[in-house]
C-alpha cells in the first residue's frame, strides 16, 4: 500500500477530526493533568502520561514570538507535527494529543499572544497564559509571574485571546498565590472574568522554591470563592502531587476540581495511573527510547527526559540495573547506541498501544456516560478519540519501513521529510522557554546564525561558523 502523501495541510482526515476536537468546562473537572513544562514535558512524555491516565496534557510554555516564523512541517510517516525555526524544532506535537493538549504561551502582550495562538490552534484543544514562572528570563520583560502584578496587561491578553478564538479553543490561566489571601482573591475575580474555562494555581507565591512546601490548604478558600461568583470554571490545584493516589488527598483537602502534576510525573510520566510503572529503567525507559525514535524526536532531549526518571525498584539487582543503563544512556551518542536498552519492539507498536490505550480509555468514559450525558462536545469527543485511534491504526498498518521510505521520499525531494540518519532539530538546552528568534543574542547577530539554545539569559552556545 502506498504512503500517504504529505503536505503543509494536514491530511483530509486529520481536518474532519479537527472539528470534534474540543474540550467542555467539564473536560478540566475530575482530572489529573500534566504539567507544563520546559524541556520535560515533550512529545513522547506527554504521550506516555496520556497513555497512563492523564487526562490533559500542558505543552511546555513557547514564548508568543518564539513561534510566529515558525514552519510547519507534517512527517508523513509518524504524522508528528513540527513547528521549526531556522535551526531547531520550536515546538512537536502529534494529532493523536490534539483533543487533551493545552498549548501554553509565555506573553505580555496580547496582539502577539494571539498571533501566537493562530499559528498553532490548527493542532491544540486550547491556550493557557502562564502567569507562574518567577525566573527572570520571563519576569524581566513582563511575562510570567510578572503579571501577577499587572493584572490590567494579564486579563488584557486573557480576553484578548478569548476574543480571537473560536469557542471550541479553550483559554485557561496557570498563576501562583499572592502572598496575601485578599489580594489573590482579588486577582482571580478578575482572572475569572476574563471568561476562561480553568483556573490552575500552583499553590506556592512568586518568591517561594519549589522545595517549599505547596500551600494547598489555602486553595479551599479560592476554590469556594470561584463557585461563590456563580461560575462553573474548574480550579485545578498544583504543586506537590505525587500521583493519581495522592491527587484523591490533595482534592480532598482543597475542594479542586483537578489536580496537576509536574515533577512527579518529570520523574516518572507514569504516575498519572493507581498503578504507576516500578523499575521504569526497565519497563518505561526501552519504551520511551523506542518511541522517541519513532517519533524522531531530538536525541539531547530524550536524552535529558531520561535523566530525569525515578521509581522505585521492586527488584533486588534494581538499583544495579538502573545504573547500567543511566551509565549506558549518558555514554551515547544516539538511538543507534541504545538498541540494546530499547529491545526488540518497534515504536511504531509503542505507538499504536498508546492509540489503543487512549482507544480504550475514550471507550470506558462513553459506556460511563452514555445514558446520562447531554453534552454533545463530550460526545464528539469520544468520537473522535475512536475516529483518530481506527485512523491510526489505518495509518500504522501501512509498511512504515520508516528509513527506506523517507529515503526514497527524500530523493523525491519532498521538503517535509526529515532526512534519514538525522533527527529533528535541537530544542533549548535550559530550562528557559523558547524566545523568538528575533531576539537573537550579539553574535548571533553580527555572525548572522542563530543560538542554538536561545535563550535570552546568556550562556548560548552559538553555531560554530563555518
Ligand atoms: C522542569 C520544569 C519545567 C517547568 N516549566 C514550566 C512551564 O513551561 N510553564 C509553567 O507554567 N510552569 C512550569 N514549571 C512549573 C510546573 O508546571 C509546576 O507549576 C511546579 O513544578 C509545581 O508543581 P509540582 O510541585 O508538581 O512540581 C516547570 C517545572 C519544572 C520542574
Amino acid at each position: 500500500m502506498s504512503r500517504r502523501v504529505h503536505s503543509e495541510s494536514p491530511p483530509p482526515r486529520c481536518a474532519k477530526r479537527a472539528k470534534m476536537d474540543r474540550l467542555t468546562l467539564e473536560s478540566f473537572k475530575n482530572g489529573v493533568v500534566l504539567a507544563p513544562m520546559v524541556r520535560s514535558g515533550a512529545l513522547p512524555t506527554r504521550l506516555f502520561a496520556l497513555k497512563h491516565g492523564a487526562t490533559l496534557v500542558w505543552a511546555p510554555e513557547t514564548v508568543d514570538k518564539a513561534i510566529l516564523h515558525s514552519e510547519r512541517v507534517v512527517d508523513p510517516v509518524t504524522g508528528v507535527v513540527s513547528y521549526n525555526g531556522k535551526s531547531r524544532a520550536i515546538w512537536t506535537t502529534h494529532p493523536i494529543e490534539k483533543p487533551y493538549l493545552i498549548y501554553q504561551i509565555g506573553s505580555a502582550d496580547p496582539e502577539l499572544a494571539v498571533q501566537a495562538a493562530k499559528t498553532v490552534m490548527q493542532d491544540v484543544a486550547g491556550f493557557d497564559l502562564n502567569c507562574g514562572c518567577p525566573k527572570p528570563f520571563s519576569t524581566h520583560s513582563g511575562m510570567g509571574a510578572a503579571l501577577l502584578t499587572n493584572p490590567d496587561l494579564l486579563c488584557s491578553i486573557l480576553t484578548a485571546l478569548r476574543e480571537a478564538m473560536p469557542p471550541e479553543i479553550t483559554i485557561t490561566a496557570k498563576i501562583r498565590l499572592l502572598p496575601s489571601q485578599e489580594d489573590t482573591l482579588k486577582l482571580v475575580e478578575r482572572i475569572v472574568n476574563t471568561g476562561i474555562s480553568a483556573l490552575t494555581v500552583h499553590c506556592r507565591t512568586r518568591n517561594m522554591r519549589d522545595r517549599d512546601r505547596a500551600m494547598i490548604e489555602r486553595l479551599k478558600e479560592v476554590v469556594e470563592f470561584v463557585k461563590g461568583m456563580g461560575k462553573d470554571i474548574a480550579v485545578i490545584e498544583n504543586g506537590d502531587c505525587l500521583g493519581a493516589q495522592d491527587a484523591e488527598r490533595i482534592r480532598e483537602v482543597t475542594g479542586a476540581h483537578s489536580v496537576m502534576i509536574a515533577r512527579a510525573a518529570e520523574s516518572n510520566p507514569t504516575c498519572f495511573s493507581k498503578t504507576p510503572l516500578a523499575d521504569i529503567h526497565e519497563t518505561l525507559v526501552p519504551a520511551y527510547l523506542r518511541l522517541s525514535k519513532y517519533l524522531d524526536n531530538n536525541w539531547s532531549l530524550t536524552k535529558f527526559c531520561l535523566s530525569q526518571f525515578k521509581s522505585p525498584h521492586t527488584k533486588p539487582n534494581g538499583k544495579a540495573e538502573e545504573k547500567r543503563i543511566r551509565e549506558t544512556i549518558v555514554k551515547s551518542r544516539s538511538f543507534d547506541d541504545v538498541a540494546d536498552i530499547a529491545g526488540g519492539w518497534t515504536g511504531e507498536e509503542d505507538f499504536e498501544e498508546i492509540v489503543r490505550a487512549i482507544e480504550a480509555r475514550e471507550g470506558a468514559a462513553n459506556e460511563k456516560s452514555k445514558p446520562s450525558t447531554s453534552d454533545a462536545n463530550v460526545t464528539g469527543k469520544q468520537e473522535q478519540a475512536q475516529l483518530t485511534a481506527a485512523t491510526l491504526r489505518e495509518e500504522v498498518s501501512q509498511p512504515l519501513s520508516s528509513s527506506l521510505s523517507r529515503a526514497v521520499e527524500a530523493k523525491s525531494g519532498n521538503k517535509y521529510i526529515t532526512p534519514p540518519g538525522t533527527q529533528n532539530p535541537h530544542p533549548p538546552a535550559s530550562d528557559a522557554p523558547l524566545m523568538s528568534d528575533v531576539q537573537m543574542t550579539l553574535p548571533a547577530l553580527i555572525s548572522g546564525k542563530e543560538p542554538m539554545t536561545p535563550t535570552p539569559i546568556g550562556g548560548t552556545s552559538l553555531v560554530t561558523p563555518v
